[in-house]
């Protein structure tokens, strides 16, 4: 079978989450096509895509594809062969998606609507069902039109992955739930908009690339607000741990985790939050005993992007020996074969990536990279952006 999945704004780390969460459920996936923000897997067994889609952080939504034409004018045809009506209004909308730069999307989008109120004139005279055209400025729906108009549960939305001279149409099942990662970052009581929080759906990112089983016990020794423990819990992991060395961080990780059980059902769960500093951490916690380390540190002071590659290099400096001195403590508290998923900067100040450069050191300490490609979560005219590395213990 085939599925489609929308991806978020940074495609090639969501791909990476896929490929993660399917690889530890053992499903076998191939790619049949990838293009931007667009990923359409052959996948050998049917998925449970509700379930898949409440673990994905970086998905925005997932589809079946139902068959190919050469012309979306086909599609008048088909839409009465997959819609299925039932006695109350039927809601439908259209969204359509490019597989390649030369695809002219609004000539198809001017086309595609004449079909949609053809389809309204047939459904009330054939059919004898009324119906909602649901429209958008843009050639696609958001997940959060979808979610509003009840497309999934009162009607259809229908995805068409235009080639030239091929179209793939599917229809979504599933879209994120936005609110309540929404609800995570912006109702919780506990924000610090100074130390930085990660954005709720990267830290699931996180936790997801870190592949780990249900009982693994996950240690985020930067915990700031507690956001990468929050995700953990959403997602089912009971043996957490948060550390940071600061006293503030330590009081709106428990606000925040307390308000986060006291919304959900999540009974027995074996979290701690402590003051701590990373170059500590073997003294807290005994050796080989951390299934993962999952963690955003400090990224140095906020950027104004006019700082000089002096400066640049005296703050990539230090952070290079705070990384190290986690690095050194990571490989004692870590299980063999234990996994790092950490947050790196890149300052991108002038056009230019300022990297830190600690990689053979960590290789020395026991570690191999495991991510080929480069993973980075940003948005243009970001001076910091989030380079995602995944390390192994060895
Ligand atoms: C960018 S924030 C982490 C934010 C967190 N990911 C969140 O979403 O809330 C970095 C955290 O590292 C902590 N920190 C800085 N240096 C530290 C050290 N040496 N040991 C432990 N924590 C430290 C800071 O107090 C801060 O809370």
């Amino acid at each position: 079978m085939k599925y489609f999945f929308i991806l978020g704004k940074n495609p090639i780390l969501s791909k990476a989450e896929i490929e993660a969460v399917l690889q530890s459920k053992v499903i076998k996936s191939k790619v049949e096509m990838s293009f931007d923000k667009i990923l359409i897997l052959e996948i050998d067994k049917e998925l449970d895509v509700e379930w898949l889609n409440s673990q994905l952080g970086g998905t925005v939504k997932i589809g079946l594809i139902l068959g190919e034409m050469s012309d979306v004018a086909e599609f008048e045809e088909k839409f009465f062969e997959f819609a299925k009506f039932n006695e109350k209004k039927f809601y439908f909308g259209f969204s359509l998606y490019p597989l390649s730069p030369k695809i002219n999307i609004l000539a198809i989008q001017k086309k595609v609507n004449a079909i949609a109120m053809e389809l309204k004139s047939r459904l009330r005279d054939e059919k004898q069902v009324s119906s909602r055209y649901v429209v958008s400025r843009e050639a696609e729906l958001s997940s959060v039109i979808v979610q509003k108009n009840k497309l999934l549960k009162n009607g259809a939305e229908f995805c068409f992955f235009i080639d030239q001279g091929k179209t793939l149409f599917g229809q979504t099942l599933a879209v994120q739930e936005f609110e309540q990662f929404g609800a995570r970052d912006f109702a919780r009581p506990g924000r610090d908009n100074v130390s930085g929080m990660l954005p709720p759906k990267l830290a699931r990112m996180m936790i997801n690339l870190a592949q780990v089983k249900s009982d693994a016990t996950i240690l985020d020794p930067f915990c700031g607000s507690g956001t990468i423990l929050q995700e953990a819990i959403v997602l089912g992991y009971k043996n957490l741990t948060g550390t940071d060395n600061s006293d503030r961080a330590v009081k709106d990780s428990l606000n925040n985790l307390e308000w986060l059980l006291n919304k959900s059902k999540v009974k027995s769960l074996k979290s701690n939050v402590m003051k701590l500093d990373v170059k500590d951490l073997s003294l807290k916690f005994k050796a080989n005993s951390i299934d993962a380390i999952v963690t955003e540190p400090f990224l140095g002071p906020a950027m104004r992007g006019n700082e000089n590659q002096v400066q640049l290099e005296k703050i990539i400096e230090s952070l290079e020996s705070i990384y190290l001195a986690a690095f050194v403590q990571f490989a004692k508290v870590l299980v063999k074969g234990g996994k790092v998923v950490m947050v790196f900067p890149i300052y991108n100040i002038r056009n230019i990536q300022n990297k830190l450069d600690i990689l053979s050191q960590i290789e020395k300490l026991g570690f191999v990279k495991s991510n080929k490609e480069e993973l980075v979560y940003f948005r243009e005219n970001q001076y910091v952006r989030r380079s995602i590395m995944i390390f192994k213990k060895v």
